[in-house]
């Protein structure tokens, strides 16, 4: 297919990517349904993907990539501001003018033998005030069936754009020129050489190297986070790494709830939740990203940029998020799954026990005690599938949030749910968010990743003025700001088992957030926060001891203080960049932490 744009900053760009990167041919992708079959058929013949059974999972594919290539590269990930206090100290910086340079030689002809597809995409309802238009270049016909899930994809998108309209270019090649009469690899990739690049200033970003999700789908880690945070500092918005549900209670009202919370904390989970509390309902909105702009009534209104979800598999079981289950039975792409010896996939925590025989992730035969699917294998599918997604997910207006949750991965000193005295306050709990690594996977039980906002890999400027964009939309005239709340579902008790079942349990903390918002439930002031009145959040059906039902609430004062040390060491790696409103925040919670112990 050949363009039918007319706007010719875009055309321009695409005609100079062609001069570098020099494809043997170019095709404009429309997102229909011939396309997908064109590229599955491609990919068929190349030994990159295997159909599944179509009577058990129709019109979906499995694709194996290799060892080297299975998950987001954050070493090769890079911020490159002019300056380099503006990437801040958790991005690597490079200088832009040396990093055009080395990505012009290694862009230069490396899509010999390929074909370079244009995507043109919206993040976002197309047209929504909210949305903002990408165009993604790639040699990969998988990035292109991926988009078509994970983004709008096609003609409406170029229609929206216009002759005059703009986009933020994503120029992405897997980095292996083909010679000719060469035959490729099934998953072409060049791991010597990742380059995940985003130009703020400029709003660019060039992705080699790399045929893997975030690496690779660059409307979602690249643009809708680290260049969209940008662009939503610039214009006085927020682009977030947060989930969206719909909540209605009994009587049919509803508030809409977004939470920030970093990998591994169950944000698809709690986004796609079945309430165990009789009456209440959540839907779906978005599991990984949020972008909210002011409406003219001073309240956020909240998107999903994305149009699908791209989710870890294994846990995931009719079990732990049947709704996830539902939403991949069919049009669905699997990556470095488990196959079954019927055309199926499995992987570790779909059912206790695996299938008799199964191919594993690299394609060989399965040996029982090693992994079937590797841990970051993904399921690629359609939002509008899920069976909970709610009916305004596509709304271009958005959606008013009244709460916005931060959580982490605490075993101790963070109780089940405080909520922010004030906008500045919920900032402030923001920043501190952390996750504990569980000695399993790294043998240092307490050792805390710092993951603000959980935007850590995915904050495209200086981390501390992001801080300060927060506090600074909370300043702005009319504002209705959200109540903030900072959750942790994973305290654990003497005998180091989790107190909190979590998942559809969740639904209690949430109902009494929702009761805060609407102003009929009580809370309790403490040093760190606003906390549930007694009876505040129903245990009473829940397998919980007395003491169980304390320590997850208990304010452990000692824990907090010793706490402010290690947030204030932390502070002083962002220098004079660390808003001041932050280190108040600290004194004040300290005061109160002293005062209470009086
Ligand atoms: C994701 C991530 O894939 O946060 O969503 O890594
Ligand atoms: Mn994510």
């Amino acid at each position: 297919m050949s363009s039918s744009s007319r706007n010719t900053k875009l055309l321009n760009w695409v005609d100079e990517m062609v001069v570098l990167c020099q494809p043997d041919s170019v095709v404009w992708c429309d997102g229909t349904d011939a396309e997908w079959d064109a590229m599955w058929e491609l990919m068929l013949n190349s030994g990159t993907a295997i159909k599944l059974n179509e009577q058990k999972r129709p019109n979906s594919y499995l694709v194996r990539s290799i060892p080297a290539d299975v998950a987001r590269v954050e070493e090769r990930t890079f911020i490159c501001s002019e300056k380099e206090q503006d990437a801040g100290p958790t991005n690597n910086w490079a200088e832009p003018a040396e990093m055009h340079q080395t990505l012009n030689g290694l862009f230069s002809g490396c899509m010999k033998g390929r074909t370079l597809y244009v995507i043109p995409f919206s993040m976002g309802p197309i047209g929504s005030d909210i949305a903002q238009i990408g165009v993604e270049l790639t040699d990969s016909p998988y990035v292109v069936t991926n988009m078509h899930i994970m983004a709008r994809v096609g003609q409406a998108v170029l229609d929206v754009l216009g002759s005059e309209g703009d986009f933020v270019p994503c120029l992405h090649s897997v980095g292996v020129p083909l010679t000719s009469g060469e035959k490729d690899a099934p998953w072409p990739c060049n791991p010597d050489n990742r380059y995940i690049v985003h130009y703020p200033e400029t709003r660019e970003i060039w992705s080699f190297g790399s045929g893997y999700g975030g690496n690779a789908l660059l409307g979602k880690k690249c643009f809708a986070l680290r260049i969209a945070s940008s662009m939503a500092r610039d214009e006085g918005w927020l682009a977030e790494h947060m989930l969206i549900l719909k909540l209605t209670n009994p009587e049919g009202e509803v508030q809409y709830i977004a939470g920030a919370f970093p990998s591994a904390c169950g944000k698809t989970n709690l986004a796609m939740l079945t309430p165990t509390i009789p009456g209440w309902k959540v839907e779906t909105i978005g599991d990984d990203i949020c972008w909210m702009k002011f409406g003219e009534d001073g309240q956020l209104y909240a998107i999903n940029p994305e149009a699908g979800f791209f989710g870890v598999a294994p846990g995931t079981s009719m079990e732990s998020n049947a709704n996830a289950m539902l939403s991949m039975q069919e049009n669905t792409i699997f990556t470095n799954v488990a196959l079954t010896d019927d055309g199926d996939v499995w992987w570790e925590g779909m059912t206790e026990q695996p299938p008799a025989n199964l191919t594993d992730w690299k394609g060989n035969d399965w040996v029982a005690d090693t992994l079937a699917a590797h841990p970051n294998s993904r399921f690629t599918a359609h939002a509008a599938q899920c069976p909970v997604i709610a009916d305004e997910w596509n709304d271009p207006k958005g959606v008013p949030i009244s709460a916005i949750l931060m959580g982490g991965r605490r075993a101790s000193i963070v109780p089940l749910v405080t909520e922010a005295r004030d906008w500045n306050h919920g900032t402030f709990f923001g920043t501190i968010i952390a996750s504990e690594m569980t000695a399993a996977a790294f043998g240092e039980i307490g050792k805390l990743r710092r993951d603000p906002m959980a935007m850590l890999p995915f904050c495209g400027y200086n981390m501390a003025d992001y801080w300060g964009h927060w506090l600074k939309m909370g300043e702005k005239e009319n504002a209705k700001m959200p109540k903030i709340y900072y959750v942790n579902w994973f305290r654990k008790n003497e005998a180091g088992k989790f107190i909190w079942p979590g998942f559809g349990e969740n639904s209690r903390v949430l109902k009494w957030i929702f009761e805060r918002c609407n102003g009929t439930a009580d809370a309790v002031e403490t040093a760190i926060g606003n906390m549930p009145a007694t009876n505040g959040i129903d245990f009473s059906s829940l397998d919980l001891s007395e003491q169980d039902s304390v320590n997850l609430m208990h304010v452990d004062t000692d824990g907090w203080l010793a706490e402010l040390a290690g947030i204030e060491d932390y502070y002083t790696t962002f220098g004079d960049h660390l808003p001041a409103e932050l280190t108040a925040q600290v004194n004040e919670l300290r005061s109160r932490l002293l005062a209470s112990k009086q």
